[in-house]
Formats: C-alpha cells, sequence, structure tokens
C-alpha cells in the first residue's frame, strides 16, 4: 500500500539512507528530534557509534523508526571496499551487536536487526554454493544487506498506512458524531515511523476523508514528546491539536468530550500486554474509569510472543538529569538530597485496552488467543 502522501509531503523525513558507494561511506541521516519545534535539524551519522548516541539520545525515537535506523545503521560498519567476505560479515555483526546496545524496550530494534542477521546468515548460506571471488562476495552482501535495510522501511512505511485504514474505519464504526476528538500519549506518529505513524494513522486518514478531528496531545513528561514532537507534526500537517499536561488528561476525560484515546506500542507481549511510554498506564485507567475508549496501534513487528506477560518486558531506566535538570541551562528543578526515578515506559495490561489496531486489522479486547490468532494470519502474509 501506498504511504499517505499528504501527510508525508508536509513534514521532513525521520530518516534518510545513502548507501556506500567506491567514492562516499554510507550516511543516516536524521531528522534531530531533540531541536523541534525550534528549529529543524538534521544528524548525518557516518558511524556506528554516533549512530547509537543518537537512537540513546531519542535524535531519532518511536519504535518503528528506531528499528529502520538500526537496519541501515548495520551498513555503518567500517570496512575497506576491499574488504573479504569474512571481514565484511564480521563487521557488521558486531555493529548489529553494537546497536542492539542502545535501547532496551522497543522490540522492532532488536526485530530489525535480526532481520539483517538472517540476511547475512542466508547469504552465507548461497554462497557455500556459489564461486565468486574476495572481495565481489563482500560487496554482494552489502548490496544484499542495502536491499534488506530499504524493504524494511518501505514495508513499515506501507503498515503505517494499513494500521490507518484500519483505525480510521474502527473509529468510524465507534464515533457516530461527525468531529472526533481524540487523545494521545507521547508520539506515535510519522516523526516515530518512516510511514504516516501508528497512534496518529488513523487521525490523517480521516482527516484526508474529510472528517473533522481534534486531537488533544499529552505534553508526556518528562522529555516532552507530546508537546514538542506530536503538537508540531500534527499543526505541520494541518491537523487541529491543543496541548494538555499530563495531569490534565484524567480531568479532561471526565468532560466526555474524548471519543477515543489512542495510543502506540513498544513492546507487545503474547498476552496483549502494552508497554509504552510512561504515563500510558495512568492514561489507560483513566479512561476506564470514564468509559473512554482505550485503543493501541502498532504493526506486527512490535508484538513479542517470548514474552508471555508485560510484567517481563525490560524497562528502560533513564538518567536522572532528565528529571533533576531538563533544561540544562537552567536551575535544577530536584534537590540534590531527594531521590528521582525516571522509567522511560509503564506497562498497560490487555484488560484496560478495548483493541490494538495493526497492520492486518484489529484485535478487540486483546487476549493470550486472539494475539496468537492474529500473529499467525500474519505470519501466512507478508505485509
Ligand atoms: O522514548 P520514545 O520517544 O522512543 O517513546 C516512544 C513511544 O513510547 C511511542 O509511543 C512508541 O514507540 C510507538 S511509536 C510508533
Amino acid at each position: 500500500m501506498d504511504p499517505n502522501p499528504g501527510v508525508l509531503n508536509a513534514l521532513p523525513k525521520t530518516i534518510r539512507f545513502r548507501p556506500p558507494s567506491e567514492t562516499q561511506r554510507a550516511v543516516v541521516d536524521l531528522l534531530d528530534q531533540t531541536c523541534l519545534p525550534n528549529q529543524v535539524t538534521r544528524l548525518e551519522c557516518f558511524d556506528v557509534d554516533t549512530l547509537h548516541d543518537a537512537i540513546v539520545r531519542l535524535v531519532v525515537r518511536g519504535a518503528p523508526a528506531i528499528g529502520v535506523a538500526a537496519a541501515y545503521g548495520v551498513l555503518l560498519a567500517e570496512v575497506q571496499e576491499d574488504a573479504s567476505l569474512d571481514e565484511r560479515v564480521r563487521a557488521y555483526r558486531i555493529a548489529a551487536d553494537r546497536l542492539a546496545t542502545s535501547r532496551p524496550t522497543a522490540v522492532n530494534l532488536f526485530w530489525a536487526l535480526d532481520a539483517m542477521r538472517s540476511g547475512i546468515d542466508r547469504f552465507l548460506r548461497e554462497e557455500a554454493h556459489g564461486n565468486a571471488p574476495d572481495p565481489a562476495k563482500g560487496t554482494a552482501l552489502q548490496t544484499r544487506l542495502v536491499e534488506i535495510a530499504t524493504q524494511i522501511d518501505r514495508e513499515e512505511a506501507g503498515r503505517c498506512q494499513a494500521i490507518g485504514e484500519h483505525g480510521a474505519a474502527y473509529l468510524d464504526r465507534l464515533v457516530a458524531t461527525d468531529s472526533v476528538r481524540i487523545l494521545t500519549h507521547c508520539n506515535a506518529g510519522a516523526l516515530a515511523t518512516t510511514g504516516i505513524g501508528t497512534a496518529l494513522a488513523p487521525v490523517y486518514c480521516l482527516h484526508q476523508q474529510g472528517r473533522s478531528v481534534e486531537v488533544i496531545a499529552d505534553e508526556t513528561r518528562p522529555l516532552l514528546q507530546g508537546a514538542r514532537l506530536t503538537a508540531w507534526e500534527l499543526a505541520t500537517a494541518g491537523v487541529s491539536v491543543t496541548v494538555c499536561t499530563d495531569s490534565m488528561a484524567a480531568q479532561v476525560l471526565s468532560q466526555r468530550k474524548i471519543d477515543a484515546v489512542i495510543v502506540g506500542a513498544d513492546r507487545i507481549a503474547a498476552n496483549g500486554d502494552v508497554a509504552n511510554k510512561i504515563g500510558t498506564y495512568g492514561l489507560a485507567v483513566a479512561a476506564k474509569h470514564h468509559g473512554v475508549p482505550f485503543l493501541v496501534a502498532a504493526p506486527i513487528s512490535t508484538f513479542d510472543s517470548n514474552i508471555a506477560t508485560g510484567d517481563l518486558i525490560p524497562i528502560e531506566q533513564r538518567s536522572e538529569k532528565e528529571i533533576r535538570q531538563p533544561d540544562r541551562s537552567a536551575n535544577a528543578w530536584t534537590p540534590r538530597e531527594a531521590d528521582v526515578m525516571n522509567p522511560a515506559f509503564d506497562v498497560t495490561p490487555a484488560g484496560l485496552i478495548q483493541a490494538i489496531v495493526t497492520q492486518l486489522g484489529v484485535i478487540e479486547r486483546p487476549t493470550e488467543l486472539s494475539v496468537a490468532t492474529h500473529l499467525n494470519s500474519a505470519a501466512n502474509r507478508s505485509i
């Protein structure tokens, strides 16, 4: 499916990739999301360490985008033009292992790196029967890995479009009024993917269909992905957006003016529990209390069937500096004597989720059985 061009034309690309050539090194060129909304600048990563640091610092962030960036990042491994196949394989594997240590929660990172590793293994199996000379084999492997990373990028974009269409159809059935009001948390939009986003994809589809849509964006403490990124992205794409602080969300829900809460996901356990940006769980509890449908939108690459329940999902603990002194040029917000906590994600139990929207359709009231059935249907199709 083609990604929604309207939205994507309005926004700068989250990730660009220039493959290596005889004259130039590969580059992973990122929209620097730490500078938004004040500056639209890019960071060019020419080596694995720079990309690793960019993922840690959230220059590129959001589960699908991290996966795509890391897949391209394997091609930043330092290899000589005339490197042998063995040398290349070693360098690419080291690069994949290094990038896998950048952030622990979003499973798309590991999924994409595993796809690159499998590509290497498959190539080596095929090469066992071929007799091309080194270093031509090494160059052929590089070409193969560029193809795989590019395919991951393109397919993630297509999945966003499909999620948008399924989500918009679901909302259409859910909301009888002409205008639709959505509350979202963090940024699960185009900036977090290489397409039109996950949680924001249904919003863009409804908007494109001419439906009046308004989004309330939780500011998303502590790093303000909602206030800085979601608000900027939606405003740039021409969608009406209002920012509320995280502490206002329950009150906003109590006024019954929200048709649905839609969030993204970093990892979904086999039983449908969802890890997403810290604050998502509280929002789900408040939505349940006020009878507001709570929806999660994510591609199949975000499901981790090796993890039985959400409490087993590794949760990233970030630096306490992000809480104590968010603006390094300003005074600290917290006395040195106080301890602080900074988990980047929390887990929303499946029981609080009305539906998970994927590129294949909708899992209503997710359970271990319905998630497994949905994933099995995905295994037989390649979307
Ligand atoms: O720490 P971040 O900004 O990477 O967290 C992002 C989120 O929690 C998103 O909701 C999630 O990755 C889904 S993005 C489509």
